[in-house]
């Protein structure tokens, strides 16, 4: 029988400490795996995605997830990089950390300049999550309830998310959710990717392909301007794949705002089963690893992590340099709240929040 289930999380008087989590005991390391060897590792702090072990064309393993070996390290990481974890409630930025709801004023926390990001101090990254069910060794359910007022949004949010990995090496993120009062929601999964292996330099020659014509571009603090532009002249034009590297220096305004691509691209919708829509694929030459992404979501935040710069070391012991990741936050657009152009983000008593994101890992020859 395979091991599938590993506990390796350090505990130490000091980290509690320092990390302010009261049921460190609680935190432990679930192993996902498939037949062809695929193995995905799932911590219930922030309901984190630790590593992702896949082939490349040759059959040799590499870990493809940026991230660290001990819970502490999530814990305390400089910068908050939000490596692998699931953000909210309210994933990527509102601006003035405020908006209003049905004529009521919220305000949040300011994290962000003057503008509010991935959730606030404790977003549902840096929370421990109940292990609902660990069907071993193929999924794993976890779940955490925001109180009413926690981070300044309003309403008790029961939010559950499944990670299924699959026999063809998908790994299926299913987030659902309810609340008891009306509350913007929009859960993402944040890992960093390098298909070329975590620690192993930049991402700049991996080529992307996005599904989107249209991007929302931003202000200087990364608040969307409401505008939906066509991508195409322009350097956000990923929808004939392209090496991430190529166009990421062009003088362009949007660019210099984001100190490289940190922006949402607005998907095109082809609704077939399930109404999942192709979002992003990405093609490491070297390794022949490929990424590709379906979602429900409208669109897709790609951050190429222009805030790396070698300072955080990873679980091998390597820098992630300047540009080391990147990431494909399925998601609705940055602001939605105050965004009304925007597809809404509120989620009502009596309705069901349930997204879904599927990460297909392959090679090509
Ligand atoms: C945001 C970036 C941010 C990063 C880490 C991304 O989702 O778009 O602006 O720096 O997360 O916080």
């Amino acid at each position: 029988m395979r091991t599938l289930f590993v506990l390796c999380v350090a505990m130490s008087a000091a980290c509690v400490a320092t990390a302010q989590v009261e049921d460190f005991d609680s935190i432990k390391l679930h192993t996902l795996k498939n037949e062809s060897g695929m193995t995905v590792q799932v911590t219930n702090y922030g309901a984190i995605i630790t590593s992702i072990l896949v082939p490349d064309r040759e059959g040799n393993m590499a870990d493809v997830a940026l991230g660290y070996s001990r819970v502490e390290d999530y814990i305390n990481a400089v910068d908050k990089p939000y490596f692998g974890a699931v953000v909210g409630r309210y994933g990527n930025r509102i601006a003035n950390a405020e908006f209003s709801l049905d004529g009521k004023a919220y305000s949040l926390l300011q994290n962000n300049g003057e503008n509010h990001l991935h959730g606030g101090a404790i977003g549902f990254d840096k929370v421990v999550w109940n292990v609902v069910a660990y069907e071993a060794p193929s999924s794993i359910k976890l779940s955490y309830t925001a109180k009413d007022k926690e981070e300044g949004y309003p309403g008790n949010l029961e939010l559950t998310v499944t990670y299924s990995l699959k026999e063809d090496n998908s790994l299926v993120v299913r987030y659902q959710a309810t609340t008891d009062r009306p509350t913007p929601v929009n859960v993402t999964q944040h890992t960093y990717f390098n298909l070329k292996g975590e620690g192993e330099g930049t991402i700049l020659d991996h080529e992307l392909m996005l599904n989107a014509k249209r991007y929302t571009p931003v202000d200087e603090g990364l608040i969307p301007t409401g505008e939906m532009p066509e991508v195409q002249g322009t350097p956000f034009d990923f929808t004939i794949a392209k090496p991430i590297g190529r166009d990421i220096e062009l003088d362009h305004e949007q660019l210099r705002y984001g100190l490289g691509y940190d922006h949402n691209w607005v998907l095109e919708k082809t609704a077939n089963k399930n109404n999942m829509t192709l979002a992003a694929r990405v093609h490491e030459p070297t390794s022949g690893r490929v990424l590709e992404i379906h979602t429900t979501e409208p669109g897709v935040q790609f951050y190429c992590g222009n805030f790396l710069d070698g300072r955080l070391i990873g679980k091998s012991g390597k820098p992630y340099v300047h540009r080391g990741g990147f990431c494909l936050e399925t998601q609705h657009f940055p602001d939605s709240p105050n965004q009304p152009n925007f597809p809404s983000t509120i989620l009502r008593p009596g309705e069901k929040y349930d997204s879904q994101t599927v990460f297909r890992f392959s090679v090509a020859k």
